[in-house]
This record gives C-alpha cells, sequence and structure tokens, in this order.
C-alpha cells in the first residue's frame, strides 16, 4: 500500500503506480512503497528505465498513467537535476543564500551561512565564481547545498555523483545521508555503488524491466530493499487529483 505510514506522519507513498510514455514500453508497474522521513530510497537501472521518470511522480509534477502518489505532510519539496541549472550571471554562493534569505535571514548572516554549506561540498574557492563558470560538478554539488539551505521535508535527487571524482561524491553521500537524519525523505536516482550504499533501501527498475510477474511491493524503511515488476495493465482508475495526492488518469 501507500499514501500513508499509518501513523498519519509525513511520508511519500506510492500506490500501485504504474507509467509510460506515448511511444515507450511500460517503465514500471504496480509499484507499491511508502517513503518515510529519515530514509533515502535509491531508484536504480539503466539508462531509460524510468529513474528521473519515476522522481517527477514523486514529486508531482507527472501523474502516473495509473495509480496514485499521495505526500501527506509534505510540504517543501528540493530537486537536484541531472542537468543543473543556475543563473548564470549570478554568483554561486547567491544561489545557496537565496532559500536563506526567502525565509528571512538577514543578507550578511544568509552570506557566511550559504558559505559554510557550500564548504560541506569543497566548494569555498568558487563561492564567488559565476554560475556560468563552474564545471559541470561543481554545479551539481552547488545546487546540493542550495538544497540543503532549503532545509526540505522531500529531496529529489538526480544522479548526483555522476560527474563527481570519488572524494566529491563520498562529500554527496555524505550530505545525503545527513538530510536525511534531518527529517527529510530522500529519493536518489542513481547509477553508483557507493550512493547505493548509502540507501536505506533501493527501487531496482531493471528488475522491473526484467521480470514478468504480478507487482512486486516494497516498503522504503530503513535496511529494506524494495523491487518492483511490470504486470499487464488493469483497468482505468477514477480521475482524482488534490494538493497531496497525484492519482493517474487515462488520456
Ligand atoms: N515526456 C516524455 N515523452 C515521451 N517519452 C519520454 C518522456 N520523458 C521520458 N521519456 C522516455 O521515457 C524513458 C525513461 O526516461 P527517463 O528519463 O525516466 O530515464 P532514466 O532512467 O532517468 O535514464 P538516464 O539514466 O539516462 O537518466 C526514456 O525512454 C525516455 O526517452
Ligand atoms: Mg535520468
Amino acid at each position: 500500500m501507500g499514501g500513508s505510514d499509518g501513523a498519519g506522519n509525513r511520508c511519500v507513498g506510492l500506490d500501485q503506480v504504474s507509467h509510460w510514455f506515448p511511444g515507450t514500453d511500460l517503465l514500471f508497474s504496480r509499484l507499491d512503497a511508502t517513503l518515510q522521513t529519515g530514509t533515502i530510497t535509491g531508484l536504480c537501472g539503466p539508462s531509460g528505465c524510468g529513474k528521473s521518470t519515476l522522481l517527477k511522480l514523486i514529486a508531482g509534477w507527472e501523474r502516473p498513467r495509473r495509480g496514485a502518489v499521495a505526500r501527506p505532510g509534505v510540504t517543501t519539496v528540493a530537486w537536484v537535476f541531472q542537468n543543473p541549472h543556475g543563473v548564470a550571471r549570478r554568483p554561486a554562493v547567491d544561489h545557496v543564500a537565496f532559500p536563506l534569505l526567502a525565509q528571512g535571514m538577514g543578507r550578511r548572516r544568509a552570506d557566511a551561512v550559504a558559505r559554510g554549506l557550500m564548504g560541506r561540498f569543497e566548494l569555498q574557492p568558487v563561492a564567488d565564481r559565476l554560475f556560468s563558470d563552474l564545471s559541470g560538478g561543481e554545479a551539481q554539488r552547488l545546487l546540493l547545498a542550495r538544497a540543503l539551505a532549503c532545509d526540505p521535508d522531500l529531496l529529489l535527487v538526480d544522479e548526483p555523483t555522476a560527474q563527481l571524482d570519488r572524494r566529491s561524491s563520498a562529500a554527496v553521500n555524505r550530505s545525503l545521508r545527513q538530510l536525511a537524519s534531518q527529517g527529510a525523505i530522500v529519493v536518489v536516482a542513481t547509477h553508483d555503488v557507493e550512493t547505493q550504499a548509502v540507501c536505506d533501501s533501493i527501487i531496482d527498475l531493471a528488475a522491473a524491466a526484467r521480470r514478468e510477474l504480478p507487482a512486486t511491493v516494497g516498503t522504503a524503511a530503513p535496511g529494506g530493499r524494495a523491487s518492483l515488476a511490470p504486470a499487464a495493465r488493469r483497468s482505468p482508475l477514477g480521475a482524482s487529483a488534490g494538493l497531496a495526492v497525484t492519482r493517474g488518469v487515462w488520456p
């Protein structure tokens, strides 16, 4: 089941979630999982299997073709994209300071806190550099630092270590763990075995593509491993969409 952790706490529930696009095969089918605060869930599988798509469904940016995604208690969602976007002509540090200013922090303090957060990712040397002058790996670490500044309920991270060396990857993995320990629900799409090692549970979309079983159900609680499997398309669900729930409808 998905939608609630049964105790009224903040969580993300995936309830029989299936998705495909026009022109693609069924990407995944009848996925059930409850992603709880304080946990990191890894989305794994080969390129094109639907990891970024599942992140979008979890964020509510895309509706699942079938099933429902619920986010009870989730108010702040932060994304770190596969291809990081920033404001080209703004200094790097402003990207991290901005959410702090938005939270009401004064300019000087926000700048100091932002530089401290950047330090966790070894970004002090580039703090005053324009975003357009950052390398891809620096830009992605910067947006992770910004995600820390947002202190989100739900953090969605797409391939955070793909462009990084081992030392930077280790810093990113530590930060994901830290964000989870602060009470965030962290979901990370990754090919990196070291990132997978810091996850509490894994949704293996490769297994979904291989198996011809009915649904396999996983619960993303610490220490567990979830996988899922494709299943025959089922009859349409009723249409219903709300702030906290994204329910699939037929086009
Ligand atoms: N809006 C869309 N319309 C049609 N097809 C799409 C759309 N978005 C994604 N796809 C297709 O769905 C499949 C899954 O895409 P997705 O980006 O989720 O894969 P991925 O697992 O994140 O891959 P990668 O590891 O390369 O980032 C791909 O075949 C992709 O081309
Ligand atoms: Mg992707």
